[in-house]
């Protein structure tokens, strides 16, 4: 198995999971935002995921049963100031992904897919075959290389399976790892728990005017080991030559100041918040219905209490203050 982006915070989850489920694993990833130490034992090849020379090597020492393809940019603030960079890893250099997998034969794609190609929701829970109008270059890029995956398994028998997720938190309790977006981090409960062990940290809310209960934008926060659980599953719909889209989340909603309130509750801190403008293409509410997961690959989430989702990443974050740096040091 190829797994792109294995070092990234989702990635080195997935990879831990594919080894306990008995998959022989190779992973490459350019360490843009990712850290060597999150991929353990697992070999690594450092390289951009699209690199001719080094899909041509991997390759000849045999056919990958199917790729894992999780590296991408994704920053959806990012996206809106640097569509170029988007588009060009996204979008260009996995299409090149594709191809090359194609013409190798090997078995199949699971992709890192996003919630983000749905943009503003006409209705919420979000069913897959909700409209995929996207908001932000981000979401743009998801969703074209969501299509490429369609057409090729339309036009070359090319199974895939398109995961989207929707908030990825929380951090193995057993794997010493979690996450390190370092000082591109933009992801909430993150960036609360930083603030928790720093008293001179404060974290912005974006907008506080939403129609919602508290004016907060809500989100369905889903733990990274339930997330990476899909990912074996995802894999035996393909042994079946199997294709689909599926909704990772939990169904439930948390506002910004819910999520920040059970972030001080969990780490006993008291943590500075300072209300901001909403960001342009953020929408109220993002809510999954993950159903056709249950009911298709038989995902069964095992963390679905924020409190735990949030005390798995305060655990990672009070023993890794620093993230992976200090844990290598
Ligand atoms: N974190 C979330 O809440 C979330 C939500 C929805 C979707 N996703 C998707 O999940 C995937 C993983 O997200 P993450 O939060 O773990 O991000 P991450 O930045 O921690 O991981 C991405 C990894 O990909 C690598 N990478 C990027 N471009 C590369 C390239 N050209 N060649 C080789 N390696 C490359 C990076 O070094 C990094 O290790 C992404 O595709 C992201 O869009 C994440």
């Amino acid at each position: 198995m190829l797994v792109t982006g294995g070092a990234g915070y989702i990635g080195a989850h997935v990879i831990r999971r594919l080894l306990a489920a008995g998959h022989d694993l190779v992973v490459i990833d350019n360490l843009s935002t990712g850290h060597r130490q999150a991929v353990g034992d697992v070999p690594l090849v450092v390289a951009d995921f699209a690199d001719g020379e080094t899909l041509a090597r991997l390759g000849e020492e045999g056919a990958f049963g199917a790729v894992i393809h999780l590296a991408a940019h994704a920053e959806v603030a990012e996206s809106v100031a640097y569509p170029e960079r988007y588009y060009r890893n996204n979008v260009v250099r996995s299409l090149e992904l594709l191809e090359w997998i194609r013409q190798a034969g090997w078995g199949g794609v699971v992709f890192s897919s996003s919630a983000a190609v749905y943009g503003e929701p006409a209705a919420i829970p979000i069913t897959e075959d909700h409209p995929t109008v996207p908001t932000n270059p981000y979401g743009e890029t998801k969703l074209s290389f969501e299509r490429a995956l369609a057409a090729y398994d339309h036009a070359h028998g090319l199974p895939f399976v398109a995961l989207r997720y929707f908030n990825a938190a929380g951090a193995d309790p057993e794997g010493g790892i979690g996450e390190d977006h370092g000082a591109g981090e933009s992801h909430l409960i993150p960036l609360l728990l930083r603030a928790a062990l720093d008293d001179k940290a404060t974290v912005k809310i974006f907008g506080t005017d939403y129609p919602t209960s508290d004016g907060t934008a809500v989100r369905d926060y889903v733990h990274v080991c339930d997330l990476a659980e899909a990912h074996v599953q995802a894999l035996a719909l393909l042994e079946k030559k199997e294709s689909g889209f599926f909704n990772l989340g939990h169904g439930e909603g948390f506002s910004v100041r819910e999520v920040a309130g059970v972030c001080a509750l969990v780490s006993g801190q008291r943590i500075e918040a300072t209300e901001a403008p909403r960001r342009p293409g953020d929408p109220a509410v993002l809510v999954a219905s993950s159903r056709k997961a249950r009911e298709v690959l038989g995902w069964k989430p095992r963390y679905p209490a924020l409190q735990e989702i949030v005390g798995s990443a305060w655990d990672w974050h009070r023993n890794h203050p620093t993230g992976y740096s200090k844990a290598s040091s």
